[in-house]
């Protein structure tokens, strides 16, 4: 090495240090050698509807940057965003016209940086969302493919004659109408299982597969951690085209409703998830799947045979337990136990309505938001928080058609209103808007921010923000809600859940009441190797303990909670 060239490689060493000191890095494995996301929480929000730092009524990632302490504060470990890339918002977002930039209205990768740079610093990673199954229809690669037959594009997405003057096969659009639409241009139709303006991506032309797979190894470089994989059962199709079987009853679009069984969760799409799940592993990365299943042996398979699939499968059927029901509930949570698998649980998302509406009595709405906490961040695997469930944000559901702004919305009205309801702006005082923004935000925040905001909750130690937090806390504090089995206590009480998570011989200890009268539960702590007595109370609500030699009795009123430390 010559002299000058040592001088130089010093110099640019020494200039490195600084930065190498700074710069906070993400640990992969936790002292027990855990991957980084069987301990995190993780958090979705929906970046139009967050926090506006321009105030021009539309979130952006300088105000997601601005919240990274808030995060922190809460307990989220990891937030996934909903599509921050360019985008014409048909689909507000899920219609990509470029994977590997950001949408100006939200920011620059400048911001993206400055972002990830926030999160660092509180320990907060970012997860994109991968929209895999469709592009937009303004995507450079479909302007390409549709030009011409033979353009060398042609073949990214689906496209076909039609027949006998119609289109190719009776296969339907979730979003309403046929899912084949006439290019006059070559006279052809192209496939879209979402909106015409979200045509299929063709993911049997391996030159699609390796763009899609160089677009997630662009975000992990620049510093994301994991990607929420859109829709990823409507990967495939069959290529015969045949026709779904007709079913009787019509959707809310008016079209006959059908099995979906040529064009849905074919075998091909597990193929996509060994290959994304591998770009993944090159960086420590997480992939959670929008993976809508009939029943948990479905859901298992999104694993992976040789766990080389998706590490977390959302779980939807706890979704669709409507209102609080201990053996409903429960038998939900022995079939996630029942795989052997690290479960994951959600309670809502941005396509569902808000799980403080669905499972609310309109009475006892809060004590309800605190019970379901109570659950879903307290078993084993991971939870996913939705923004705003924290502070017990309602749906606002539009009542009027000309107020929708998700198309869905105002193409099925008034039997599908749409999605707006599960996504305004979050409630961050009670200021006009929530605080979200000085100007009109692009949705209407409920009457309720008045009193369901993270600053008036902040002041108040019984506030659904205030459970969260200790929860939360807790979670981080004590192993055995990372790593302690599932033991259910009480199978067949019908009104109360009761649950040990336990870890080297000591536990914490789950009592959930959920129903709306109160209700006393004995337990035999000591048959499961601990002691009645050596039992503290960490986070409880209308609820108190007696603890005896031969049992702990837990008194609860109407959807009280109860935790406790215990050991033997
Ligand atoms: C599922 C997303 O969650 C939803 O919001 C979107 O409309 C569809 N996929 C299409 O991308």
């Amino acid at each position: 090495m010559s002299r000058c060239f040592r001088i130089l490689a010093v110099v640019l060493f020494l200039a490195a240090v600084p930065f190498l000191l700074v710069q906070p890095t993400f640990a992969q494995k936790d002292a027990k050698g855990h991957e980084w996301w069987k301990r995190a929480v993780f958090y979705e929000l929906y970046p139009r509807s967050f926090a506006d730092s321009d105030n021009n009524g539309i979130g952006d990632l300088k105000g997601i940057a601005s919240k990274m302490g808030y995060l922190h504060d809460l307990g989220v470990d990891a937030i996934w965003i909903s599509p921050c890339f360019p985008s014409p918002q048909v689909d507000f977002g899920y219609d990509v016209s470029d994977y590997e930039n950001i949408d100006p209205m939200y920011g620059t990768l400048k911001d993206f940086d400055f972002m990830a740079a926030e999160g660092k610093k509180k320990d907060v990673r970012i997860i994109f969302d991968f929209v895999v199954n469709h592009s937009s229809d303004k995507h450079p690669w479909f302007v390409e493919s549709s030009a011409s037959k033979s353009n060398p594009k042609r073949d990214w997405y689906i496209w076909r004659d039609g027949k006998n003057g119609g289109p190719p096969n009776n296969w339907i659009s979730t979003f309403g109408g046929s899912a084949w639409k006439l290019d006059p241009r070559t006279n052809q139709y192209y496939y879209h299982y979402f909106y015409a303006e979200q045509p299929d991506l063709n993911w049997r032309n391996p030159e699609v597969a390796k763009a899609m797979y160089d677009a997630t190894r662009f975000w992990y470089k620049r510093g994301v951690s994991g990607f929420r994989l859109d829709a990823v059962d409507t990967l495939f199709e069959v290529q015969d085209l045949r026709d779904n079987k007709v079913l009787e009853g019509k959707n809310a679009f008016g079209d006959p409703e059908t099995d979906e069984k040529y064009n849905k969760k074919l075998p091909e799409v597990h193929d996509v998830m060994r290959g994304l799940r591998k770009v993944a592993d090159e960086y420590n990365a997480v992939l959670i799947g929008e993976t809508w299943t009939q029943d948990i042996a479905e859901l298992k398979e999104y694993y992976g045979a040789k766990n080389d699939e998706i590490q977390l499968p959302m779980n939807f059927l706890f979704t669709e337990v409507n209102k609080v029901s201990a053996p409903e509930l429960r038998s939900q949570v022995a079939a996630a136990e029942s795989t052997g698998q690290w479960p994951v649980w959600v309670i809502s998302n941005h396509d569902i309505v808000r799980s403080y509406n669905r499972y609310g009595d309109g009475q006892h709405n809060d004590a309800i938001a605190k019970l379901m906490a109570g659950l879903y961040l307290t078993l084993r695997g991971t939870p996913i928080m939705y923004y705003g469930e924290e502070i017990g944000m309602e749906n606002n559901t539009p009542t009027r058609k000309e107020d929708v702004q998700d198309p869905i919305g105002q193409r099925g009205w008034p039997e599908e209103k749409g999605r707006d309801g599960e996504r305004t702006p979050m409630q961050w005082s009670d200021a006009p808007n929530g605080g979200f923004s000085a100007a009109k935000p692009w949705l209407p925040v409920p009457p309720s921010y008045k009193t369901h905001n993270v600053e008036t909750e902040s002041k108040d130690p019984d506030s659904v923000l205030n459970f969260y937090k200790r929860v939360l806390a807790l979670r981080h504090k004590n192993d055995a809600l990372v790593e302690g089995g599932y033991v259910p206590l009480n199978g067949d009480d019908p009104n109360v859940i009761a649950y040990l998570r336990k870890y080297e011989g000591k536990a914490v200890l789950v009592v959930l009441n959920m129903s709306g009268a109160a209700h006393e539960s004995t337990l035999d702590l000591a048959a499961q190797g601990l002691s009645n007595e050596k039992v503290r109370e960490v986070v409880s609500t209308a609820s108190h303990a007696q603890a005896g030699k031969s049992s702990l009795k837990v008194s609860m009123e109407p959807f009280g909670v109860y935790m406790a430390e215990v050991s033997k």
